[in-house]
């Protein structure tokens, strides 16, 4: 998956960890076709790579990105936008079956902020804000924030913050429930990193089948959802994983997974 790339950076600071770094700081990364087009292509190398069991998402210190970029967007038609189906393309990292860690810092707005709530978990500096301020340019979210702002922190607080397009502090968005974890800023990537690297070395197929199971219940019923994670759960007993993840425990061992 090693490839240069022009707006993003993709390393690999830990064993099975990518970390891939939004980088247009002169813009301070607005998120430009060209960039989520880079985006992309990165994503779908790491899923199909067997040596990355998690990545994490991250921008810099005054940015993770502050939206899409509006020089871009500002003089495009309606005709344009339905055309070529702007944005469209901005959901296929939510098909990425890997662990993805958004590690915040400065800035998450507008798009920032949605392509965090892309990432299955979400840590944040405690100096992070994020805000969908999309309403004060005469538009609305347009990459699932109105879709996910809700699922995530409630109905009530979400209409509020979408309808004002006020910013909100990482201690709200914590307390909320739509971070999991706030560290200072100088430790968030590396704790992002920690935490990736440790799943990174569990089983792989059940990592996956976790993922997937958390993800296609939020558009199932209860019912549904549990008969979908029960197949799941049963299919994992045909892994060596599984073989081994339970022969250790009883051998009084570590496991040594292979992802198969
Ligand atoms: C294009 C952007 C940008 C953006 C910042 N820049 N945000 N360019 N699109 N979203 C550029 C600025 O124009 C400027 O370029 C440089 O980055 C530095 O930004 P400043 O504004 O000078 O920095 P500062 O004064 O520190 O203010 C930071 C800021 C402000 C509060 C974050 O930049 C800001 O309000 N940005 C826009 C936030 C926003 O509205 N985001 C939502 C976008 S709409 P120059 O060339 O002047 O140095 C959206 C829709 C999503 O995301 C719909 C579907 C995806």
């Amino acid at each position: 998956s090693e490839q240069s790339y022009e707006h993003i950076i993709v390393t690999h600071p830990a064993p099975r960890v990518a970390l891939v770094t939004l980088n247009r700081p002169k813009a301070l990364n607005a998120l430009c076709n060209a960039l989520i087009a880079e985006l992309n292509t990165a994503f779908k190398a790491l899923d199909r790579d067997d040596n990355v069991g998690a990545i994490v998402l991250t921008g810099n210190e005054k940015a993770f990105a502050a939206g899409a970029d509006i020089k871009e967007m500002k003089d495009k038609t309606f005709a344009e936008v339905y055309k070529h189906d702007f944005i469209r393309s901005w959901s296929e990292m939510t098909q990425v079956t890997k662990p993805i860690i958004a590690a915040v810092r400065g800035y998450a707005l507008g798009g920032g902020c949605e392509l965090a709530m892309m990432a299955d978990i979400i840590y944040a500096a405690d100096t992070a804000t994020f805000g969908q301020p999309e309403i004060k340019l005469g538009i609305i979210p347009g990459a699932g924030g109105t879709q996910r702002l809700p699922r995530l922190i409630g109905r009530s607080r979400a209409m509020e913050l979408i309808l004002t397009g006020r910013n909100f502090s990482a201690q709200e968005a914590y307390s909320w429930g739509m971070v999991a974890r706030l560290f200072p800023s100088t430790r968030v990537v590396e704790e992002a990193v920690s935490t990736a690297e440790q799943i990174g070395k569990v089983g792989g197929l059940a990592v996956k089948a976790a993922k997937e199971a958390i993800n296609l219940g939020e558009e199932m019923g209860l019912g549904e959802g549990v008969k979908f994670e029960r197949r799941l759960f049963h299919g994992l007993f045909s892994t060596a994983d599984q073989k081994e993840g339970m022969a250790a425990f009883a051998e009084k061992r570590k496991a040594q997974f292979k992802h198969d």
